[in-house]
């Protein structure tokens, strides 16, 4: 991984601190079913008013000692920081984990979720947090994973989306393939000025398939919000 995603948040973070914010470039992504679209990096730096329902209501959920899971510029832990929980943020992105240090959130570490070994009363993963899943044959191996991480009492706070709506066409017709692989399973590009980042895998779940992978690893899964274009967050417990 070139890591384009953590510079480009190095690079707007950077603006912010030099108060030079003259060459702003944003991420464009796209996935193997759309084309290019723009990632503001401004979003990504978001204050608690601009972000969704969703987060909202998941950070309002948050409690104890928390792990924000791909933190991104982390400001879902900044937030949570700043009400006075003891929140560790973790990303597999060095840029990302810089930014987020840089930002002032005290407890951090470059890390892949498989690796974290702590203990934690709430774990978010947010902006699509099954994305982080990669696969849906990796879903159970996440989930047993998170479960291992959890206090007595603890939950997982998920969003996801059901992207069913993309394959539909004009007639209201889905060309969904029986025999292909599920259908939320995306490949990702990503690139940064002009500089392409590896492919890498993307998961969007819907929540019936997510229901049964928890139930399947000995989880209880529930429906908390849907928000406005067939998003949800869900509470994972033990
Ligand atoms: C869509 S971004 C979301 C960032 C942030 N949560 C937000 O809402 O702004 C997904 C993040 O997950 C990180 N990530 C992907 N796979 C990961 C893994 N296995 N463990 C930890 N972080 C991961 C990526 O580097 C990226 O920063």
């Amino acid at each position: 991984m070139k890591d384009l995603f953590g510079q480009a948040l190095l690079d707007y973070q950077h603006g912010i601190a030099t108060g030079s914010m003259i060459v702003i470039e944003d991420i464009i992504t796209s996935t193997s079913i759309s084309d290019d679209d723009v990632l503001p990096l401004t979003y990504l730096f978001r204050s608690y008013k601009d972000m969704p329902k969703l987060e909202q209501k998941a950070l309002k959920l948050s409690k104890g000692r928390i792990l924000d899971v791909g933190c991104g510029a982390g400001s879902h832990s900044l937030y949570l920081q700043d009400k006075g929980y003891d929140v560790k943020a973790i990303d597999i992105s060095k840029g990302a984990i810089e930014v987020t240090k840089q930002r002032g959130v005290k407890h951090t570490a470059v890390m892949d979720l498989l690796d974290e070994t702590d203990l934690f009363d709430t774990i978010i993963l947010l902006m699509n947090g099954t994305g982080i899943f990669q696969e849906l044959a990796q879903v159970s191996k996440y989930l047993t994973h998170l479960k291992s991480l959890l206090n007595p009492n603890a939950q997982i706070l998920i969003d996801s989306s059901d992207i069913k709506y993309m394959y539909e066409d004009e007639d209201g017709g889905f060309w969904l393939d029986a025999n292909s692989n599920y259908y939320g399973e995306l490949d990702y590009f990503l690139s940064y000025k002009n500089e392409k980042e590896m492919p890498s895998k993307w998961l969007y779940l819907d929540f019936n398939t997510l229901l049964t992978a928890c139930t399947s690893v000995g989880l209880t899964c529930e429906l908390i919000k849907e928000g406005e274009h067939f998003d949800y967050l869900a509470r994972i417990t033990n």
